[in-house]
This record gives C-alpha cells, sequence and structure tokens, in this order.
C-alpha cells in the first residue's frame, strides 16, 4: 500500500493546511499530515556533521521526521508563497533534510515521488518561481516531481468549502495517484 507523507509549511492554520487536509481526507492509502507549525524544528546550524555520520546532532522534532520521510512512498508538499519562495518554515525543513544528500546514491529519498501546493495572494502564475525552487529541492534529493498546483488566496479563510475548490481537489488526487 502507497504511503503518502503530507507536509504544510504555513505558519498558520489558512489556506496551504485547508487544501493539505482536503488532500489528506481523499486519500484512501497509509497516511500522515504533519503541519511544521505545530513543531518545533531548528534552523540548521551548517555544521555538516552529518556528510560523515549521515544523522543530524540536533534533537529536535525533526528527529520524528527523518524515519517518516524514510519509510513514505509519495511526499506532497504544501507551502504559501513568501516574496515568490518558500516559507521560512518549509526552508529550515529543507535545509534540515541535508542528510539524506551526505547518503549519496543510497539516499532513501532517492525513486520517492513529491507533489507540491502552494498558495499565494497574486495570481497563480506568480508563484510558479516558487514551484521551480521546490522541483530543485526535489531533484538534488532524487525525488521525481509528479505535480504541482497553485491556488491564489490572500486571507487566511479565502479557500473554503466550495464546489470548485472540491473539483481542484479532485483533480489533483487524480494526478498524485497517475
Ligand atoms: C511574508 C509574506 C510574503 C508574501 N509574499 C507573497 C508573494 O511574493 N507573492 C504572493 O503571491 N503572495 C505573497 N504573500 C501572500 C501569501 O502567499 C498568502 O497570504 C497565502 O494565502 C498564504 O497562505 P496560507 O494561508 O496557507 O498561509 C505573502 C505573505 C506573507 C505573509
Amino acid at each position: 500500500m502507497t504511503k503518502f507523507l503530507i507536509i504544510s509549511g504555513s505558519p498558520r492554520p489558512g489556506n496551504t493546511e485547508f487544501i493539505l487536509k482536503k488532500i489528506f481526507a481523499a486519500i484512501k492509502s497509509e497516511k500522515e499530515l504533519i503541519l511544521l507549525r505545530e513543531l518545533n524544528i531548528n534552523r540548521c546550524k551548517g555544521c555538516l556533521s552529518c556528510d560523515k555520520s549521515k544523522k543530524c546532532v540536533q534533537q529536535d522534532d525533526m528527529q520524528a521526521i527523518y524515519p517518516k520521510a524514510r519509510a513514505a512512498d509519495v511526499l506532497i508538499i504544501g507551502t504559501p508563497n513568501y516574496f515568490n519562495n518558500v516559507s521560512g518554515l518549509l526552508k529550515d525543513f529543507i535545509d534540515r533534510t541535508v542528510p539524506f544528500f551526505y547518503e549519496g546514491e543510497a539516499s532513501a529519498l532517492r525513486g520517492k515521488k513529491v507533489f507540491f501546493i502552494v498558495v499565494g495572494g497574486g495570481e497563480v502564475e506568480n508563484s510558479q518561481p516558487v514551484v521551480e525552487i521546490l522541483q530543485d529541492f526535489a531533484q538534488i534529493h532524487g525525488i521525481k516531481t509528479i505535480g504541482s498546483h497553485c491556488f491564489k488566496a490572500q486571507n487566511a479563510n479565502d479557500i473554503a468549502e466550495s464546489p470548485e475548490i472540491s473539483e481542484e481537489i479532485k483533480k489533483i488526487i487524480k494526478e498524485i495517484k497517475s
């Protein structure tokens, strides 16, 4: 059975989280939703001791995510567009995946799949740079990007229950399964 790990990089319970919770509910397989805003994930210190040990020296909530990322088949990562980049919360998470990078060819992330969700206050085309940043992250880890979807929403509750959103979620689920 395919294992899905869904990660929200928004610091607020807003649009990204709403969409990811809808995706979570629609997936009928093994799944877990991680809200980074609820966790204590320190910034990477850049010590690079993981180059040798393949482990991070920082004992925080990231330690519980490493085995979950190893076990997952498909990652679904969502972030708000912050200055045409990912949120700081998600960037800290991304930087803390560097121990996997030092596993090299044997990296546990290699061959996994990822789907990205980006929410920005501007037009959806404006969030494309964020998708590209995320695709680069995936590519560096040898993770295959299977798709992405950008939404336009500014205030926390702009994306809410609606037939249009249900349709978008259905399309995303189809893409993730294909
Ligand atoms: C610090 C900050 C920077 C932002 N930068 C952009 C931006 O460059 N482009 C954009 O379209 N929206 C930008 N926004 C708007 C957010 O992407 C928007 O509010 C989005 O709905 C946030 O998603 P969330 O509800 O999941 O947190 C920014 C918001 C904040 C707080």
